[in-house]
This record gives structure tokens, sequence and C-alpha cells, in this order.
């Protein structure tokens, strides 16, 4: 709804009717004063979009009432009304009120209603302009609110998804174990170790996890391997051995080609690979076995040395770090094992320190 709301303020009630007069046809709705006073009350109490005002009034001069209309309500239209002579001496106080324009006496019929509809159309503009500006607003408030609504239900539905993904790559890697290691806690084992090399070497905290989750299905082939050849109490025979090694490329083959399994396709197939080539299922060598399986291999055959299994009894813990360094440079990559040992050797120190603190 546009707003047509006209106050005159003139200390002559002639002028105002003379006004009053020439604007009847323009379907303004015309507030009228004789003072500034009386004029700020109107202000006050209606919703005026234009204001004006003569200059020479007893009291409050037309530029102290503008500006005091500036103050009160700033988006309304100013318009100075002056006598031709007074205008020179009132540019001052005009350009300091900032009015919309002036009309000087006598006005001209044209002029004023040019004048009065300029001032209403400015009003109305700024008045649209501002409402336009509260709807952008307001509408990126609620795009803000959509967009935050849904980042936080994008990373939930994420969340969701990871923790279901990580449950099953865990159901998997136990359902494995289950078949060897009734407790589970060797791929737990694996995981700590592998995760203690992958951060000793210098890795991320997110890529030294990444490797070490996907540890634990490293022996995941062992699915397809018979209980008779796992579990057996004594040696294994030449074929139930060469049966045993098809686990690493079963392990692969499970693992499925999505590039999100690389690194536990890696681990799986080439966790028994040796440095100096003589490992299984491809002979690869030194570098080319991918690291991620090269550090599991250091944490699997430790793990394996210290614990207990069907065909044999748990190393002491020196025996089998003794054992692995002979096999540096052979079995297992030397820099990794020099990282290794140096992670176990902390730990050992850790524990003197702490099993000879009588506080603890
Ligand atoms: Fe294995």
């Amino acid at each position: 709804m546009l707003n047509r709301s006209l106050l005159i303020v003139d200390d002559e009630q002639n002028t105002i009717n003379s006004l009053e007069r020439q604007l009847r046809h323009e379907s303004y709705f015309i507030y009228s004063a004789n003072s500034g006073k009386a004029g700020l009350v109107l202000l006050k109490e209606n919703d005026i979009g234009v204001v004006l005002s003569d200059l020479m009034m007893p009291k409050m001069d037309g530029i102290t009432f503008l500006e005091t209309v500036k103050q009160i309500k700033p988006d309304v239209v100013r318009i100075l009304l002056t006598a031709h002579g007074t205008l020179e001496n009132a540019m001052d106080g005009i350009n300091r009120s900032r009015i919309f324009g002036y009309l000087t006496k006598p006005w001209s019929v044209e002029a004023l209603s040019g004048t009065i509809e300029g001032a209403f159309q400015h009003y109305n503009l700024g008045l649209e302009n501002k409402r336009l500006q509260r709807l952008t607003e307001e509408q990126n408030k609620q795009l803000n609110i959509v967009n935050e609504n849904l980042e936080n239900l994008v990373h939930e539905r994420t969340l969701e998804l990871e923790e279901a993904v990580q449950e099953g790559v865990v159901m998997l890697a136990m359902a494995a174990e289950a078949k060897d290691d009734d407790t589970g806690e060797h791929i737990y084992r694996i995981q700590r170790n592998t995760r203690d090399i992958c951060t000793a070497l210098g890795m991320s905290s997110k890529k030294s996890e990444q490797i070490a989750f996907f540890s634990i299905m490293h022996d995941i082939g062992k699915i397809h391997i018979p209980d008779s050849i796992l579990q057996k109490p004594g040696p294994l025979t030449i074929e139930e051995w060469v049966i045993m090694q098809t686990h690493c490329i079963a392990g692969g083959k499970i693992l499925g080609d999505k590039p999100f399994y690389q690194i536990a396709r890696e681990i799986a197939r080439s966790h028994h690979e040796h440095w100096d080539g003589s490992g299984y299922p491809d002979g690869l060598k030194e570098d080319s076995i991918p690291l991620p399986a090269r550090i599991v291999t250091v944490a699997d055959v430790f793990d394996a040395l210290t614990h207990e299994r069907p065909y044999k009894k748990a190393w002491p813990f020196e025996e089998a770090l003794a054992e692995m360094k002979m096999l540096s440079g052979k079995v297992f990559d030397p820099e990794i094992l020099k990282v290794f040992f140096r992670i176990q050797g902390a730990k050992s120190e850790e524990q003197r320190v702490t099993s000879n603190d009588p506080s603890v």
C-alpha cells in the first residue's frame, strides 16, 4: 500500500489553505500545522511520508524543524518552502538537513505537484527497497537454517553409514578370527600395534587410523581355510601349508575391487610377503610390497610369536624381539622394524619406571 500522507507546516494559514487547494486533486491525505512543534506532534502520531515546511517560522524555523524530523523519522522525505530572497542565506541549513527538494514562494502549480509527487515516489521506493531487503534477509536466514539442517542431516547419515561399515568390517574380521582365535583379541592387538607404527612413521592420525582399522581384516581369507588345518595342534604338512597360504589371495578377493577397501586388500594379500622377496603369494620385494602390508607384517609376526597358538607356546617378549631382529631385511622392512623396536623399547622403559615407582 503506497503512502500518500503529506504534512504541511507553515505559520501562515493562508499559505496552508492555498497549498491544500492546489493539491486537492492529487489524492493526498493532508495534515497541516502552524508551527514546528505542532508539526512534530502530528509526525509522531501519524504515518506521514512527506513533510513540506516553511523556512521562516517563529520559535522553530523550517531548517531546525526538518532536522528534527530527520532525527525522529529518517525515512520521511523533507521539502522546504521558502521565499525567493531567503534561499541563499538558507543554503547551509538546507545542505545540513539533507532535504529532498525545495519550493520557492510563489510556486507554480506544476512545480508543486512535480516536487510533491517526486517526494512520494522517493519515499515509497525507499519503503519498497527496505521491504525487499528485509524479505531477502529473511529468506537468506531461512535458507541458512535449511542448509545447516541439511548439512547436519548429511553429517549424521554419513556417521551412521561409517559406523555401519565399520561394524560390518569388524564382524567380518571377527568371523574369520573365530576360526583360530576364539577371543578375537588378536585383531585388536594387531590394530593397536599397527596404529603405533603408523604414527611413529609420521603418518597423519587419519591415515594411521585407516591403516590400523583395515589391519583387522588381514586374515579375512582364513574363512576359506578348513578348521582341520587352522586348528591343527602340530606342524602342517606341505599340502596343508600350501592350502594355508591361499588365505592371502582369498582375502584379497573377498575384499572386492572398490577403492574404499584398497588398503584392506593390499594388507590381506601382501601381509606374508618378505622384504627379500621370499614371501608369498606374489614374491614381492622391498618397496614393491605395499607399505600398509609391510607394517602389518611386523605387527602380525610379533603378535603370533608372543601369544600361544594351537601348535606353539607363547615366546617371551625379549626372545620374540631377538628373533625378529634376526629377520630384519629378510622378512621385515628394516626401517619399520627399527621404528617398532623403538616403540617397544619405550613401552618397556615405561613399564620399568612404573613398576619401580612406589606411588603406583
Ligand atoms: Fe595371515
